[in-house]
């Protein structure tokens, strides 16, 4: 459905957004870009107004599992397709590797850069387990960070990768396991 003014041209829009698992019915002005959905009408602010340029990185999300510059997307354009903000990174209270790995290292320092450097490097790691340094810095180039100088940024994003391929290969149970004194525990309880 689109809003129209006395004149007949439209200055409005209903749409779809399914953002972090979740869908919103919305009517957004024609000229707002989805990173302006985001952060005024959902009031998503995690993700960052930088450059609105293109070329800060500041502003990304995920779209469809994809690293995309939300300043310059027009919502309308991912209607019905899964958008991920940084606000969907931790889990049932629990912090992202990356999220953990950033705070160890200092990687975020004034922290304006940290919501679309973490979106960037969580693409890259769904899709290479453990990518080398090159391929880090790579994948990282446009996102830009005035404060760090990189490194830290590039540590951490190597630590998580680490955490979380020993996380997949750890088989679910093998904490329990590891507590449970199993039959022969039960039996020398009981024979006490
Ligand atoms: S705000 Fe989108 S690239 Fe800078
Ligand atoms: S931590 Fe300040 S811009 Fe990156």
């Amino acid at each position: 459905m689109n809003i129209s003014v006395d004149n007949g041209s439209t200055i409005a829009e209903r749409l779809r957004l399914r953002v972090n698992g979740e869908k919103h019915d919305l009517i957004v002005a024609l000229n707002k870009t989805l990173l302006e959905v985001l952060r005024e009408d959902l009031l998503l602010t995690g993700t960052k107004h930088g450059c609105e340029l293109g070329e800060c990185g500041t502003c990304t999300v995920l779209i469809d599992g994809e690293p995309m510059l939300s300043c310059l997307v027009l919502p309308i354009e991912v209607q019905d397709r899964e958008i991920e903000t940084v606000e969907s990174l931790a889990q049932g209270g629990h912090p992202h590797e990356l999220q953990i790995a950033f705070a160890e290292f200092g990687a975020s320092q004034c922290g304006y850069c940290t919501p679309g450097m973490m979106m960037s490097a969580k693409a890259l790691l769904d899709e290479i387990e453990r990518p080398s340094r090159d391929q880090i810095k790579e994948h990282l180039a446009g996102n830009l960070c005035r404060c760090t100088g990189y490194l830290q940024i590039l540590e951490a994003i190597e630590v998580a990768a680490e955490r979380r391929e020993v996380a997949r290969r750890t088989p679910i149970g093998d904490d329990l396991e590891a507590n449970d004194p199993g039959e022969d525990g039960v039996e020398e309880v009981a024979a006490e």
